[in-house]
């Protein structure tokens, strides 16, 4: 098994392994250490079936069933598995379309976050030349913080931020009503320190004016968003890919149409509280 580095930033590909087999114990320690250190982890060339795809996510950590969440498009005797796609069959929906076209960490808006999720490609979408389109960027927000002028992160470390479903989606739900989180928080794993505001779901900063605290968080957006912390992943069939929602953010591409078939299969590892 061979990793290797996919950007300056962020992100590593797993060489040399079959999903379809179940992995060594070795493999396994291996495959987290790799995605501890790089936030973002890609196997390419894979052929799942539903129970080797939600095995895979194992090796990282228990998945979230989505009946407890937000359930929508969950695979049929799966309902760890949620379709992610803008396909449409006899006039219905295959899958959730234009999920995540937005800077955002998944599930942010709960006490205990999702610590990763896992997507695995199906239908990747094309330009006429047979360009990948659809690709999602991923921001390394540890390394974000860390470029902040010393005195911007003493003050950041004093603030808390207010993270909410509701705010990307304009409908209330009353089983997520929100809640605040400091603006840096501490990697539940590693111990890094990481910027913690997503523009999707975060409202405001608790401690500050509303117009200043937009500012402040419009501002922060922007640093997330630099080149510098990014690693963009042009998606080929068979990717089976991980992130990690405490260190990273991420944003899929809006760049194909209704008639450029894209479809993912995605699970979510449960997370911890955030302190
Ligand atoms: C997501 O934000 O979970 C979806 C990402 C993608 O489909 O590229």
């Amino acid at each position: 098994m061979e990793v290797v580095r996919m950007s300056a930033a962020l992100g590593c590909e797993i060489r040399g392994i079959d999903l379809r087999l179940p992995l060594t114990d070795a493999q396994i320690a291996g495959i987290k250490a790799a995605f501890l250190e790089h936030g973002v982890l890609v196997v390419r060339g894979q052929q799942l079936d539903e129970a080797g795809f939600i095995r895979f996510s194992r090796y990282i950590g228990e998945e979230e069933s989505y009946k407890s969440t937000l359930s929508a498009y969950l695979r049929p005797g799966y309902p760890q598995i949620q379709v992610l796609s803008n396909m449409v069959e006899d006039g219905k929906p295959l899958g959730v379309k234009d999920a995540g076209q937005y800077w955002h960490t998944d599930r942010s808006y709960v006490p205990a976050p999702a610590w990763a999720s896992v997507l695995y490609s199906l239908r990747i979408p094309h330009d006429a030349s047979g360009k990948p389109l659809g690709d999602t960027v991923f921001s390394n927000c540890v390394m974000a913080l860390e470029a902040l002028p010393a005195s911007e992160r003493e003050r950041l470390s004093k603030l808390s931020a207010w993270h909410e479903y509701v705010f990307r989606f304009s409908k209330a739900n009353d089983s997520l009503p929100g809640l605040a989180h400091p603006v840096i928080i501490r990697h539940p794993l590693s111990g890094k320190e990481i910027l913690y505001v997503n523009a999707g779901f975060t409202h405001r900063i608790n401690e500050l004016p509303e117009a200043e605290g937009k500012a402040l968080l419009d501002s922060l957006y922007a640093h997330v968003a630099n080149e510098r912390f990014l690693y963009r992943h042009s998606w080929k069939v068979g990717d089976v890919l991980i992130w990690d929602n405490y260190s990273t953010q991420h944003l899929a591409s809006s760049d194909y149409g209704p008639d450029q078939p894209r479809m993912m299969w995605r699970t979510v590892v449960k997370g911890f509280p955030i302190e």
